[in-house]
């Protein structure tokens, strides 16, 4: 074996990734033309990796979910799943020969079995000779795993929400996938359930280190649970990056929107400084700000600000730097307990300042509202932008 060439092909691709999507695109004929539910998207998961489809009601997570699946047959692409091509325009793997576990959002568990009949059952299916031990096994293991060791003899239905959902977690995981596909599967749970099962999928994903691809339009969970996370509009990823990347340095205003907590003013671009930095001019004065690349003088544009990032002071004449200070009254405060959110009328806009709990100011005080350059981001409005609020019209 001297030639490259002859060298076999490992069982995990060479990049280590567990999943390749290369430019998936998926049409669908629906009455009046075609619609694009996915739209040439191309991502990969790294062996082990948290990753999270993070993006708004119809934008194509599910059909995403579903291709990697194999329960939709995609219009284009290319699609391997540890190293083995699972899907092209010659090929397409069955869903039950891809390897994968999956939990959906209505989580249905079956109600006429027992807990324990419930995990067994996608066993029996895949293999009728599985012996009687080893299927016992392998469930009292997903039990355990899930928390639920001891109710095997339980009635499904007899379960709470929340060990429901735990039940349909082992039920994706009792053949051992090497993938496991979670679509939404918190959303039926009630808030203070869907809290605590978070951390627990997290704690199950990390000890038994299974490559994770998780769906979600709740950016809390995106950025609490994920390793990345790729937020998608309009069948297009956006921005693909760790939960950090995402939250301070959206490199678009649909996804500082989007990811949420940030005030946002809209203006045109009136000045590129050298060192990156844009001005923009907006309703309520010129915002400094880090300018993405690309940006040029005369784009319509966004500032982009976290409301943690938003300095209150009582009196503007102590503010050295007299860039990004504007004159506010404060019009409300929501005390939560470890923080305060002021609303603040700058103008004829509001912004939103989440300050610490000790930090206190009056109703109608005056105050400086200070925007700290170096928490700006001056973003580009795109045409993703516009369609999507288009299609918010439309709906
Ligand atoms: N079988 C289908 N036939 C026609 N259109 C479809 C079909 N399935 C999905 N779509 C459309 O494709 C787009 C993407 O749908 P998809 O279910 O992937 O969105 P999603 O991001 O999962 O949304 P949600 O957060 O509401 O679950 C939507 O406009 C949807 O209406
Ligand atoms: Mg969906």
């Amino acid at each position: 074996m001297g030639a490259l060439g002859d060298v076999p092909i490992p069982h995990v691709g060479v990049s280590g990734h567990m999943i390749t999507v290369e430019n998936l695109v998926k049409e669908f004929s629906v009455a009046g033309g075609i619609k694009v539910a996915v739209d040439d998207i191309s991502f990969e998961l790294e062996v082990g990796e948290f990753f999270t489809l993070l993006g708004p009601s119809g934008c194509g997570k599910t059909t995403t979910l579903r291709s990697i699946a194999g329960l939709e047959k995609p219009t284009a692409g290319v699609i391997s799943i540890d190293g083995r091509m699972v899907f092209d325009h010659r090929v397409l793997v069955p869903a039950n020969k891809r390897g994968l576990g999956m939990v959906f959002q209505s989580y249905a568990v079956w109600p006429h079995m027992t807990v324990y009949d419930n995990v067994a059952f996608p066993l029996q299916v895949a293999d009728e000779r599985l012996r009687r031990s080893e299927m016992k096994t392998l469930v009292n293991e997903a039990l355990e795993l899930v928390d639920l060791g001891g109710l095997g003899d339980r009635a499904a239905t007899m379960l709470s929400g929340g060990q429901q959902q735990r039940l349909s977690l082992a039920r994706a995981l009792v053949a051992k996938p090497k993938l496991l596909l979670l679509d939404e599967p918190l959303s039926n749970l009630d808030a203070k359930l869907r809290d605590r099962m978070r951390s627990e999928l997290r704690v199950i994903q990390k000890q038994i280190g299974i490559t994770t691809l998780f769906v979600t339009h709740d950016q809390v969970e995106a950025l609490s649970m994920s390793d990345r996370v790729a937020v998608m509009n309009s069948g297009r990823l956006e921005q693909v990056g760790n939960p950090q990347e995402v939250y301070h340095d959206p490199v678009s205003a649909f996804v500082a929107d989007f990811i949420g907590g940030a005030n946002m003013f809209e203006g045109i671009v009136e000045a590129i400084e050298p060192d990156g930095s844009a001005v923009l001019r907006t309703d309520i004065g010129k915002i400094l700000g880090r300018g993405l690349p690309g940006l040029a003088v005369g784009h319509a544009a966004v500032a982009s600000i976290h409301l943690e990032d938003v300095v209150l002071t009582p009196d503007a004449a102590t503010e050295v730097d007299r860039s990004n200070v504007f004159d506010g009254m404060v019009s409300l405060g929501l005390f939560n307990g470890p923080s305060v959110v002021y609303r603040v009328s700058v103008g004829d806009h509001v912004v939103e300042a989440q300050v610490g709990g000790h930090d206190t100011f009056e109703i109608n005080a005056s105050v400086a509202v200070v925007f700290p350059k170096r928490h700006i981001r001056i973003l580009p409005r795109g045409e993703a932008e516009r369609s999507a609020v288009d299609d918010a019209e439309m709906a």
